[in-house]
């Protein structure tokens, strides 16, 4: 049998002297599994290194593809994950030996606990990390683990981890793309002899239109996928690119026959551009008690497991601990063979739990209307803490929201400026004249003066401090009654009212 391509790739060394290479294939369950792919690259393309984790779904499939591919386990790089559901100390050896058990492997390579938040009830996060983190260092011990590491952990998990156990991690995985570079963090692991590994490389293909990227792409006849794993690489850092596609595994290993020249890689370096919101409240200092933080389970999220782990997420995503209001996004649940009633009530006890658990301060849905309130109302205990529905000028779902003050439910108004479109109503303009504000600030002071929570959007410096300045002065009754009058049922978002 003809051997099977290596890929020329370099490798990092960890803090006791393994080496991992730079360039792995991702398994995560988004956009599905391929064993064809998996076979592809290990046999035509030389990859050597897989990331996969309990929590992707994959793992016996997985095994079946590595025993397909005829590589001797030696030849190959494997991480595996531990899932917060295991943590604690005797779920982690168990959970680690099953997984090697479902892959038909005796060891990993690798083996990480996947995400900070332990969500145990009764125990803090500090504790259950440290008492898992140990039985880990007794894997590693044991050979069963050849290197240990975290993943989404920041500074002050590590930190924490330094104090409470023995052994500092071999690796941290961190989301890092051109897009999010936490170079903080990464300076913090440099220092402390952790290696970095970056997820994500290609934003999950949202950098892969990105001009800069396309420039550089061009100009150096390669294409964006590979600039951007290019640029994380050529940061030292390791990079675990997925794709379930011959053709783009093939694209995306070929990132070693070239080099990005300084400006190219600073031009890259620029598009952290803070568009992540973890990064931006990282940034602003704002201590996290200080601030209200709203977040939604979109429908296709919607199940009581698949809606506890979107959470997660989320905050994984975000980096916070918990969230001051998480939300249903929509009534109709978008997923077939299921009622939409049935499913709403489903994600609402998994929402229930997390408010009881603490992880949500408060819980809530959005575009819900009174039958849909009714009918959750029959269904679980816990009443939404708000109602987030579309308000604005021209819409004033005045029932739905007299209904909600009845039920004690807050009502939110989205869309204040009726995505723009309220601003230049003449009515409205008339107001802003006559208290020498914009049209912006009169719909928002109207908004608020009728007791909605109100949230307009804008990405633009000057707007964010107008759309602030709206409580130095008063609407009066007149002007009030001008605007209640401009509703005529317009949406301009979705219409939920047809929804079952
Ligand atoms: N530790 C953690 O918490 C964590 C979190 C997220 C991810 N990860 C790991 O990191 C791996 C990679 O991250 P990711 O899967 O989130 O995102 P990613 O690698 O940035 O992007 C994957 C997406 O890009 C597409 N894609 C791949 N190559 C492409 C190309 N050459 N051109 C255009 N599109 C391309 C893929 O679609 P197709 O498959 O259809 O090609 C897929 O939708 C994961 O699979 C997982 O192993 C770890």
């Amino acid at each position: 049998m003809a051997l099977a391509p290596v890929l020329s790739c370099p490798t990092v060394p960890l803090s006791n002297g393994l080496q991992i290479p730079m360039f792995g294939l991702g398994t995560s369950h988004d956009g599905g599994y391929s064993h064809d792919a998996i076979v592809y690259a290990l046999t035509e393309c030389g990859v050597r290194h897989i990331d996969t984790a309990k929590h992707y779904g994959c793992e016996e499939r997985l095994g079946k593809a590595i025993r397909e591919s005829g590589l001797a386990r030696s030849d190959l790089w494997l991480t595996n994950k531990l899932w917060p559901e295991d943590y604690g100390y005797k779920a982690a050896k168990k959970a680690c030996l099953d997984s090697c058990s479902r892959m038909g492997v005796e060891c990993f390579d690798l083996y990480l606990m996947h995400w900070p938040e332990s969500l145990k009830p009764g125990r803090s996060n500090r504790e259950t990390r440290a008492e898992t983190w140990r039985a880990l260092e007794e894997l590693y011990k044991e050979g069963v683990c050849r290197a240990i590491g975290v993943s989404n952990f920041m500074v002050h998990h590590l930190e924490q981890l330094k104090e409470d156990c023995s052994q500092m991690p071999h690796i941290n995985q961190v989301e890092y793309h051109p897009f999010q570079q936490p170079n903080h963090l990464m300076e913090y692991c440099r220092q402390e002899g952790i290696v970095f590994e970056g997820y994500s490389p290609l934003a999950k293909g949202q950098v892969l239109s990105d001009p800069t990227v396309l420039r550089i792409a061009e100009k150096h006849r390669r294409t964006p996928a590979q600039i951007c794993i290019r640029w994380s690489i050529q940061n030292g850092v390791v990079t675990i690119p997925k794709s379930i596609k011959r053709k783009r595994i093939q694209e995306n290993c070929q990132v070693f026959g070239f080099q990005l020249e300084e400006g190219d890689m600073a031009a890259l370096g620029r598009l952290h551009d803070g568009r992540h919101l973890a990064e931006a409240i990282r940034e602003s200092g704002v201590p996290r008690s200080n601030l209200r933080l709203t977040n939604k389970l979109w429908p296709l999220d919607y199940g009581y497991e698949t809606a506890k782990a979107a959470f997660r997420e989320s905050c994984s995503r975000m980096k916070v601990e918990y969230l001051d209001l998480y939300m249903l996004h929509w009534p109709a649940s978008m997923q077939p063979g299921r009622s939409n009633r049935e499913l709403r009530a489903e994600s609402w006890r998994a929402l229930e739990e997390l408010y009881e658990e603490g992880l949500c301060r408060s819980i809530g849905v959005s575009n819900f209307m009174i039958h849909h309130l009714e009918q959750l109302k029959q269904d679980c205990t816990v009443v939404p803490h708000v109602n987030q529905v579309e308000y604005h000028p021209f819409q004033q779902p005045n029932e739905l929201i007299e209904y909600c003050r009845r039920e004690g439910i807050t009502f939110q108004g989205y869309c204040p400026l009726a995505k723009g479109q309220a601003l230049s109503n003449p009515t409205i303009f008339q107001v802003a004249q006559k208290y020498g504000r914009t049209p912006a600030q009169i719909c928002i002071r109207w908004s608020v003066q009728n007791g909605a929570i109100t949230i307009p959007k804008s990405t633009k410096r000057e707007r964010v401090v107008e759309n602030c300045q709206v409580f130095g002065f008063q609407l009066e009754e007149e002007d009030m009654v001008a605007i209640n009058k401009l509703h005529e049922g317009r949406h301009v978002s979705w219409d939920p009212t047809d929804v079952e």
